[in-house]
């Protein structure tokens, strides 16, 4: 499916009842029927979060799809488990569909994540890399972060939610400072949820009518309004030449709408999309893989007690490239047991074949669905030492985190910032350790975690770098 940018940009309905079918249904139109169905998707969808959350089920579906057909075919629906075949898929943009999944996820209209035509696709993200400036940026946002981080932390005494104390603070604040989308009416625990809520889309879509799709509408809404406005504000200012506006991707975006050499789909309503799209892709992802991280972190305390080193370490000397590559490895190895996305989604156009001419070679008929499962393959005593050993210093092909290819991560240099200073202040609050009971594990609302609460033995926190 290629999609067609030539049709009038969608407009900002702000009902976005996206994903509702409009097609006639040949299926009994009672009331009762109709909350039945609902029910049963209801009970479906609390299942599949249950399994994107806690993964043992999916690691052991995992493990003997991998040894007994790395490539299987069931029903309707392609597993591919080995990480070579997943990237092949990955890389064959054309023969591989990602927009036909999502799309009814992303109901504020098309995003580079729902275009599967390469060259628009390529157009619409060189767009958005324009306004990026790869060095600046990560500095900004490592000190967005690590300010942040020290707040929250500076408030606590001795026990601390992680997620809602602060992983969910410094996305809001990237959201703010960064994107340039203020929290919704000014409401930093609003913004925490609307971002948990928008997350549930791009992850896991919650049923039609049920009530986690009604409040994510009405999330959506509510950050449309918030970037609409904000891109209003910021108009006027430019026209009134007011330099002083902050440096934040949708002001950057704004200064480029009266450029005419501009191609015609890059317009008001483009910014407004792809605002939309980087605060679902872009917030509760980090607020996710913080809290898989932590937990992976408190699991595994030989990793904590490294990454406890090398986060003093960088107290020492902050900014360094290796102390920080060398964090960041610890994390991704966090993430390789309990990712932040255990699988990613295709849909095959066409009737093709992966891993041709290895033994494991396999036809996948046209019309098909594949789930890429990241997690197995990260997981694969073949290609990965002794994995279920945590190990600093593997080498990076060992990880399937941000995705491979033309769609890998765009978020990956925010997200990164993000974490490494998130992790360098929670592993160095004195004595960390699981809170007592269920506090100390994490618990979500659908697949958005919301609460993990550690406990430490000083009063107040480290004061950061
Ligand atoms: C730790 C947090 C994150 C993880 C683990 C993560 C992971 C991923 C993965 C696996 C993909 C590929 C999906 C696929 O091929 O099906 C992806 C794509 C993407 N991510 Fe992230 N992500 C994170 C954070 C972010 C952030 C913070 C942003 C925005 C600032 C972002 C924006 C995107 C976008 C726009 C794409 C689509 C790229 C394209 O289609 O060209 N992500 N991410």
């Amino acid at each position: 499916m290629q999609t067609n940018v030539s049709e009038p940009a969608v407009k900002a309905d702000l009902t976005f009842n996206g994903g509702a079918s409009t097609q006639p249904s040949t299926e009994p139109d009672t009331w009762f029927w109709k909350r039945l169905k609902l029910r049963g998707q209801i009970a479906g969808y609390r299942i599949f979060c249950y399994l994107m959350n806690h993964m043992l089920l999916f690691k052991l579906f995992f493990a003997v799809l991998r040894r007994m057909r790395p490539l299987a075919l069931i029903g309707n629906t392609l597993w591919v488990t080995k990480a070579d075949d997943i990237r092949e898929v990955m890389s064959r943009f054309d023969d591989f569909l990602l927009g036909e999944s999502i799309e009814p996820g992303m109901p504020w209209g098309q995003f580079m994540m729902t275009i599967d035509w390469r060259e628009q696709h390529a157009l619409e993200r060189a767009m958005l890399q324009s306004v990026v400036n790869p060095a600046a940026d990560v500095r900004t946002l490592h000190a967005i972060a690590a300010d942040e981080c020290r707040k929250q932390a500076d408030l606590a005494s001795g026990r601390i939610d992680v997620i809602a104390g602060i992983a969910e603070p410094v996305a809001v604040r990237i959201a703010a400072d960064y994107f340039g989308v203020p929290p919704l009416g000014g409401s930093a625990h609003r913004m925490a949820d609307a971002m948990a809520d928008l997350s549930g889309l791009v992850l896991l879509q919650p049923p039609v009518n049920s009530q986690p799709w009604a409040s994510s509408r009405e999330y959506i809404a509510g950050v449309t309004k918030a970037i609409l406005a904000r891109i209003a504000e910021r108009k006027a200012a430019i026209a009134q030449g007011d330099a002083s506006l902050p440096d934040d991707l949708l002001t950057r975006l704004v200064r480029k709408l009266g450029d005419s050499k501009l191609p015609p789909w890059f317009g008001e309503d483009w910014v407004r999309r792809y605002l939309s799209g980087l605060m679902s892709t872009g917030g509760a992802t980090i607020v996710r893989a913080a809290a898989h991280a932590i937990d992976q972190l408190l699991e595994h305390p030989e990793g904590l007690q490294q990454a406890k080193v090398v986060a003093a370490q960088l107290d020492q000397a902050p900014g360094d490239p290796k102390l920080t590559a060398q964090l960041r490895q610890l994390i991704y190895e966090a993430l390789r047991q309990r990712p932040m996305l255990p699988m990613m989604v295709r849909t095959c156009p066409r009737d093709t074949v992966v891993a041709a001419g290895t033994k494991r070679a396999r036809v996948v008929p046209g019309g098909s669905h594949v789930i890429l499962a990241a997690l197995g393959a990260m997981l694969d005593p073949e290609t990965v030492e002794s994995p279920s050993e945590f190990r600093a210093g593997r080498p990076d092909d060992v990880y399937l985190l941000f995705g491979y290819g033309l769609r890998e991560c765009f978020g990956r240099y925010v997200a990164e910032s993000a974490l490494i200073e998130i992790i360098r202040c929670v592993v160095q609050l004195p004595g960390l350790a699981r809170a007592p009971g269920s506090a100390g594990s994490i618990k979500y609302v659908g697949v958005a975690p919301r609460s993990l609460t550690v406990t430490f033995t000083a009063p107040g926190a480290r004061s950061a770098a």
